[in-house]
């Protein structure tokens, strides 16, 4: 049953139609339900229950500690919150890189458990084969190519790829490997505008780019990095839209002095 009040939901066919219509993509990321409420209520298109959540909530180096588990009861903690923006999941490192078929598995899960709407994993030309193998299932990808965190230890750094030739030409391959292969996006994370741009031109499908300059066909941030959560991490690529962190420490620091003056709680905050 449909009522009048009811509230569109984001899906692949809306991203796929304002590429076309050059209408850029809001995206960003959460792992709990309040976060994913705002976000939502906002009117952001898309929310990542992304696998960042093992740097910024678990407070790890990387993200390759993060499990499956960990990745569905965020996902579920979210879509409570969410009625319109698109719920795409992380898929966490080692749950697909074994086969097409350990991944198959993985995303049926993820999409059983929570209320998703498609998952994410990284990878070009060799997760081709496994993102052939989810989406013949009906479960929508995207796909995220460029600097893929989860191979950090075989890139050595977190500095930007693409940068010459041989690499441009690399990552335009798994760009186009992965829509022939299905996907519905792909994340570009950290390469040459320039080759955004070329990659952006060259497929049908929506481009989300971080650190990947303007020419995508969307952006998306970590959610407690553009918050200026996370004061540590500030790379170029990340605009602070709010100093959220000093916020908190001016409030628990007034909390902090009212509690120990006798000024907290009041009459009319007591029973
Ligand atoms: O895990 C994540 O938050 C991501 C974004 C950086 C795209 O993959």
């Amino acid at each position: 049953m449909s009522s009048e009040k009811e509230i569109k939901r984001v899906t692949t066919k809306t991203l796929y139609l304002l590429k076309k219509k050059g209408i850029k993509i809001s995206a960003l990321t959460a792992y709990d339900f309040i976060t994913a409420k705002i976000l939502d209520e906002s009117g952001i298109d898309v929310i990542l229950v992304g696998d960042s959540l093992g740097n910024v909530f678990q407070g790890n180096d990387t993200t390759l500690p993060v499990t499956m588990d960990e990745m569905i009861y965020h996902t579920k903690a979210v879509a409570k919150a969410v009625s319109r923006a698109m719920i795409v999941v992380d898929m966490p490192f080692m749950s697909y890189q074994l086969s097409a078929d350990e991944g198959f598995r993985n995303a049926g899960r993820i999409m059983k458990e929570t209320s998703a709407g498609a998952v994410k994993l990284e990878g070009g030309v060799r997760v081709a084969e496994t993102i052939k193998k989810i989406t013949s299932a009906g479960i929508p990808v995207m796909a995220h190519v460029g600097l893929t965190p989860q191979s950090i230890y075989l890139f050595g750094s977190y500095r930007e790829r693409g940068r010459d030739e041989d690499e441009a030409e690399e990552i335009l391959r798994d760009a186009a490997a992965v829509e022939q292969a299905g996907a519905f996006a792909i994340v570009l994370e950290k390469i040459p505008a320039s080759l955004a741009k070329r990659i952006t031109e060259s497929v049908a499908i929506p481009t989300i780019g971080i650190g990947a300059g303007i020419y995508c066909d969307g952006q998306i941030l970590v959610t407690p990095d553009m918050l200026g959560l996370n004061i540590d991490f500030h790379p170029r690529f990340v605009r602070h839209y709010a100093k959220l962190a000093d916020e908190i420490t001016g409030a628990v620091k007034d909390y902090i002095e009212d509690v120990k003056q006798k000024k907290f709680p009041s009459e009319e905050e007591s029973y």
